[in-house]
């Protein structure tokens, strides 16, 4: 049986006719550029994230990116960033002309350590970027305390985490501008490129408006050097046909998860594999479901032999990357997000992967690693 690492055939043929709909009220609207399918979704997103405001952009990076414009933050500023996120994180960093203040994660949520963070901050700290890496929420209490007792803005990478919650309070409506991607295999995922803002604060939600169309509110008239980075029109249409579906979907991925984790547990109880672990008061969506194994690089090449998808998220952690060089790290620096690196690997995960796929997967982990 072969099992992909990601798969659209379970959600899309069941979309297939309310998406042509959708695709022919946008066509037949005759207006495709920040319209009333992008004011809808943004509506709806801020409800469904329990913000006041959602601002859509043309993707995740450029969220994080016009975050931290909107929020002052430039050249000569630290911005603190967990050192095993997904790279567009650190990137929006460099973009305004900050610098990323790397933080180790902890080893068992592989979410930003709270314990560590306070000894990260200077006198240049602006800012900290948590991520709800894989779909775990961060522990947004202590991070919020952190940051409001040293006056710093808290940006959150909620790009992975649509619907996760810490103490209930959902991942996206903590900070004080905070971003997502909907890239098409995020939990809210569109069929091309797109991401968003959310806010509580009026006049932010305004900048990001104007920094995302040019820099501008009235017609050819240029406030602020911005980009041009609207939500699609069309996308937009698609992610409120998706959003009445999440909720669904996340129930499923939290289904499947319960599965691995009851037929891995024998492999963990052995000690030859390290299953997620939510941390208490947090909840995980479940955007990736990460195993980690010192024999990963023999596992992931077994079960591409037996027809298994599968993926490291993520391989080199950003202070090794090539972009990077000039900051000057060397492998050991972060040892915590080099251990993640080096032996993390995604199994398949998406709605509607069946008991028995799942049971076919895990008998297959077994059979290597035992
Ligand atoms: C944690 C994280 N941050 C940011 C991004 C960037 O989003 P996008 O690909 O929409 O630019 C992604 C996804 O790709 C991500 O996983």
């Amino acid at each position: 049986m072969k099992i992909p690492f990601n798969s659209f055939a379970t959600t899309h043929p069941q979309l297939r006719e309310e998406a042509i709909k959708t695709f022919e009220n946008f066509y037949d609207s005759q207006y495709y550029m920040l319209g009333n399918m992008v004011k809808n979704f943004e509506k709806q997103y801020a409800a469904l994230n329990q913000t006041k405001h959602c601002i859509g952009v043309a993707n995740g990076l450029d969220a994080l990116h016009i975050a931290l414009k909107v929020l002052g933050i430039g050249e000569g500023d630290e911005v603190i960033v967990p050192s095993n996120t997904y790279i567009a994180t650190v990137l929006a960093i460099s973009f305004v002309g900050a610098t990323p203040i790397f933080v180790e994660p902890r080893i068992n949520s592989y979410n930003l350590n709270p314990d560590v963070l306070e000894a990260a901050i200077t006198k240049n700290t602006k800012a900290i970027m948590p991520v709800h890496l894989y779909g775990q929420a961060c522990e947004m209490e202590k991070i919020m305390e952190i940051a409001n007792k040293h006056n710093l803005f808290v940006v959150e990478d909620n790009a992975q985490g649509h619907l996760a919650t810490y103490k209930g309070k959902l991942t996206g409506s903590f900070g004080h501008i905070n971003a997502t991607s909907f890239y098409p295999t995020k939990n809210l995922g569109a069929l091309g490129d797109a991401g968003a803002m959310t806010t509580d604060n009026e006049k932010w939600a305004t900048d990001c408006m104007t920094y995302r169309n040019y820099g501008s509110q009235k017609r050819y008239y240029n406030e602020v050097i911005g980009l041009n980075s609207r939500l699609d029109e069309l996308q937009a249409g698609l992610l409120s046909m998706k959003l009445n579906y999440l909720q669904d979907w996340t129930t499923d991925r939290l289904r499947i998860a319960q599965q691995y984790l009851q037929e891995l547990q024998p492999l963990a109880e052995a000690g030859k594999l390290v299953l997620p672990k939510t941390v208490e008061n947090a909840s995980h969506v479940y955007h990736l479901f990460v195993v980690r194994t010192e024999k990963r690089n023999e596992l992931q090449q077994f079960l591409t032999d037996n027809g298994i998808g599968s993926l490291i998220h993520y391989p080199i952690p950003p202070h090794l990357q090539e972009a990077y060089q000039h900051l000057g790290y060397q492998k050991g620096d972060f040892p915590i997000a080099e251990e993640i690196a080096a032996t993390c690997l995604s199994l398949p995960m998406y709605p509607y992967l069946t008991a028995t796929q799942i049971t076919e997967i895990c008998d297959k982990v077994q059979l290597c690693l035992i």
